[in-house]
């Protein structure tokens, strides 16, 4: 489809797929299905408390083609809480507490499962934004997505498999399927682009061990 968000988003892609040579397969995957999103009517766009609190400053603050992309992106998006099925467990009401997530590009089999709508349809993959609140921890989790995040402003730690790493502005963190993965912030909100490349519609499981 031609959409000025589209082309740019794919035109990343391609260029991060040269940038970094383990995500030359996973950006093939993303440039191609992008190619092929459909865009939705407009629709209410709901917000969360960390988004109303740190959106402004951290985009702001967003660095490089990926602060471009949010910026460009992020006034027409709606946002949610994750986990409503984990409500009232401590360390997971801690998360969705300052955690907030907006899809950009998704199936609307994802809306039914009390996400915000996404902007752009797709089956093949999913996409879309997420910001982090200060001092907050994301727990380990799995999914068969294979799935990249792209940091665009804060600096947070990283866990994959048994190691943990710190990245800022820049990073581009490529988690293959099946791998336990986790963040945890320190001072400053971590505003995030994220992409699952295969596997959409899987289903991230916490790892409590
Ligand atoms: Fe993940």
């Amino acid at each position: 489809m031609s959409d000025q968000f589209i082309a740019a988003f794919q035109s990343f892609a391609r260029s991060e797929g040269i940038r970094t040579p383990d995500l030359g397969q996973p950006m093939a995957l993303l440039a191609e299905a992008l190619g092929r999103v459909s865009r939705l009517d407009p629709v209410e766009r709901p917000n969360v408390p960390v988004v109303e609190n740190h959106l402004t400053d951290s985009l702001e603050m967003a660095e490089g083609p990926v602060g471009d992309l949010l910026r460009s992106v992020l006034p027409d998006v709606g946002w949610a809480q994750p986990y409503p099925e984990h409500v009232g467990e401590p360390d997971m009401d801690a998360l969705r507490a300052g955690y907030g997530y907006a899809l950009i590009v998704g199936s609307l089999e994802n809306s039914c499962r009390g996400d915000a709508s996404p902007l752009y349809t797709s089956e093949e993959i999913l996409a879309g934004a997420v910001l982090h609140g200060p001092r907050v921890a994301y727990p380990s989790h799995v999914h068969r997505a294979t799935e990249v995040y792209w940091v665009a402003s804060g600096t947070a730690d990283w866990q994959k498999g048994d190691s943990w790493s710190r990245h800022g502005p820049g990073a581009a963190i490529l988690h293959d399927t099946g791998v336990r993965h986790a963040t945890v912030t320190g001072d400053e909100p971590t505003l995030l682009l994220f992409a699952w490349v295969t596997d959409p519609h899987s289903i991230p499981v916490i790892v409590r061990l």
